[in-house]
């Protein structure tokens, strides 16, 4: 057995945070390697996060950051990686020769899980739904890997359009005539509502592989809704909560958890 090592204080900035999985996730990695850590919660709303956090970060080893302060927090930090650039988004917060740096696993988190569910990306056809924040997190990501076009669909065209813009071979749908996809991702916020977008039958094709974001209750209407068009598999944002958190870790502690499931 590992010796324990000492206390080390992590914890999550977010509002609301009081469901957050993190800590039972934390504190299952920090096991396989015998670290004693410490995981806080801590609920700060946009007006209360600067000083809460500039308070707090000074004996931390890092934190994570949740909805809604991914964008908010950069202000605060004195760097960030390119991929938190690329996004706009910071998960992950850590601490380099004295100096605060901000990184995003979130959309790394979902290729590891893509990855351990033996999805391969070389140039596949995706298509996402939505065009907030959770969306411009993951399509670096989906990039690197070699995915061959990225359409998005938003109820809002104008900002599925913004963010095309920002991305190569990424469109808005419709603009390139690609009808059906290899892999489509759920990315609103509308699961939270018990709800569902509007899928088209054409969008499917025997091999097709759904995936939200969400996890638990909240992907259950998207996933239900992908199954009934034929998807071939239809997963939910589990993993892609374990994978980001395991890149979190290893950005804290060098070393990579091994994510069994179920974890806990
Ligand atoms: P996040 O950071 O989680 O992506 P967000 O930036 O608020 O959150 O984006 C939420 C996404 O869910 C957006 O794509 C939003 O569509 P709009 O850009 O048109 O607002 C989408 N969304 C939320 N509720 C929706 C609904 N009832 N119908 C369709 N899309 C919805």
């Amino acid at each position: 057995m590992v010796e324990s090592i000492k206390p080390f204080q992590l914890g999550l900035f977010g509002h609301p945070v009081k469901h957050s999985q993190s800590p039972r996730i934390h504190a299952e990695f920090a096991k396989q390697f015998g670290i004693d850590l410490e995981y806080q919660l801590i609920d700060a709303n946009a007006a209360q996060l600067p000083k809460a956090f500039k308070q707090w970060i000074k004996t931390a080893l890092g934190c994570n950051v949740t909805v809604p302060h991914k964008n908010n927090i950069m202000p605060l930090l004195d760097h960030y990686t390119e991929r938190a650039h690329q996004t706009q988004a910071v998960n992950t917060v850590y601490w380099q020769d004295g100096a605060l740096w901000g990184d995003n696993t979130d959309g790394e988190g979902l290729v590891l899980d893509l990855t351990n569910k033996h999805v391969d990306l070389k140039d596949k056809q995706v298509l996402i739904i939505g065009a907030g924040g959770a969306t411009q997190g993951i399509i670096p990501s989906l990039l690197d890997q070699g995915v061959e076009c990225i359409d998005i669909n938003n109820r809002d065209v104008n900002k599925a359009q913004k963010l095309a813009d920002q991305f190569e071979h990424c469109f808005v749908l419709g603009f390139k005539a690609t009808y059906s996809y290899d892999l489509i991702i759920h990315a609103t916020s509308m699961g939270h509502q018990g709800l569902c977008p509007q899928l088209e039958s054409r969008w499917f094709h025997g091999e097709t592989i759904a995936y939200d974001l969400s996890y638990g209750d909240a992907a259950e209407p998207f996933l239900t809704a992908a199954k009934a068009h034929g998807a071939k598999q239809a997963y939910d944002g589990l993993g892609m909560l374990y994978g980001q958190a395991a890149l979190a870790f290893e950005i804290w502690f060098g070393q990579r958890p091994t994510i069994k499931l179920p974890l806990f």
